[in-house]
């Protein structure tokens, strides 16, 4: 599958920008106003206390900002943050070296923390607990456990199925927050602040013309406004209005409702060979050409978020709403 503008996935050439655009607190993150009211609560109580946060387990889409807001806990508590990811941690050996390698409070951030083998979970059971590091020394009848103690730390596991997760490893967690897709307010405020940052004018009336077109996404409105940036540098003023904004967009392909090309093929190909559906999933696949659980993880998930398609018993059906976007007649 080709990289595609639209993505929520995290790509290489999203790096530096993520990086330089990151809020570092919480007062300059926009948007998930429970999840950060509740952690503001969180952070303020453990540094009276002196203790380390709690363990926090983020959840939701791609793209919603987990990442960040485990840099912004740790900026928050005045600690450190080291970062892995599930699928990097092979053997329960290479987690017992990251945990003995944390300073007292430091933030250990397990990205897609549903990923982690069963063994290696079996390590952190006793870490997220007690603190605490169970090692097994020899085999066999003369096998003996020792303990060694751990400096107190925070996990902050984030997760795109909060569903995967075993339930010994989600009941430790003492904070459980679930990110939403960001509102189109909200992401204009984000590429207003984003164009600010990176030094590019923008009108009000740009910016809601890329926040409405990124699905919900911070991730999606940095991209397309560095692709409408180049437009207005290359082709206008050098000023992001609505106008510039619309057709930079629409010469990229995504249309006003964050569609790009990918998705218009398998909408327009259930509308025109299956009469809307039901159909199933392998069929949908094999007729755009991709994987079936491609189309199910990657293409579905946005489709049904925007009420243009459903998962049904029979298979999968369009709804009306789509047929509207379309401009052609729903045949129900
Ligand atoms: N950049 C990416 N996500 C953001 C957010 N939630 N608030 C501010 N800037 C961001």
């Amino acid at each position: 599958m080709e990289e595609r503008m639209i993505s929520s996935h995290f790509s290489t050439e999203d790096e530096p920008m993520e990086f330089s655009l990151r809020p570092r607190y919480l007062d300059d993150y926009i948007g998930q106003t429970r999840v950060k009211e509740n952690l503001k609560v969180f952070i303020e109580a453990a540094k009276m206390r002196r203790d380390p946060l709690d363990h926090v387990l983020l959840y939701g889409p791609p793209g919603l900002g987990k990442t960040t807001l485990s840099h912004i806990i740790a900026n928050e508590m005045g600690v450190q943050v080291r970062i892995t990811s599930g699928p990097a941690i092979e053997r329960p050996g290479d987690l017992a070296a990251i945990l003995t390698n944390l300073q007292q409070g430091d933030l250990l951030f397990i990205d897609e923390i549903h990923r982690l083998n069963r063994s290696v979970e079996e390590v952190l059971y006793p870490a997220m607990e007690d603190f605490a590091l169970d090692i097994v020394i020899g085999k066999g009848p003369s096998a003996r456990s020792v303990r060694l103690d751990l400096p107190p730390f925070t996990l902050v596991g984030a997760t795109t199925r909060a569903g995967s997760l075993s339930s010994p490893l989600r009941d430790r967690f003492g904070v459980v927050s679930r990110l939403e897709y960001y509102s189109t307010e909200e992401l204009s405020l984000i590429v207003m602040r984003a164009a600010d940052l990176l030094g590019v004018s923008i009108q009000e009336e740009g910016a809601e013309e890329i926040a409405c077109r990124s699905r919900g996404t911070p991730r999606v409105s940095n991209r397309l406004l560095k692709r409408v940036r180049d437009f207005v540098q290359v082709q206008g003023d050098g000023v992001i209005t609505g106008e510039a904004a619309r057709d930079a967009l629409d010469r990229i392909q995504v249309d006003r409702l964050g569609l790009d090309e990918v998705d218009h093929k398998l909408l327009k190909t259930i509308i025109t060979h299956f009469r809307g559906g039901p159909v199933g999933l392998e069929t949908i696949a094999a007729t755009i050409g991709e994987e079936a659980h491609t189309v199910e993880d990657v293409y579905e998930p946005y489709l049904m978020q925007i009420g243009f398609l459903q998962r049904t018993p029979r298979g999968r059906m369009l709804t009306p709403r789509c047929y509207q976007h379309f401009g052609v007649e729903s045949p129900t």
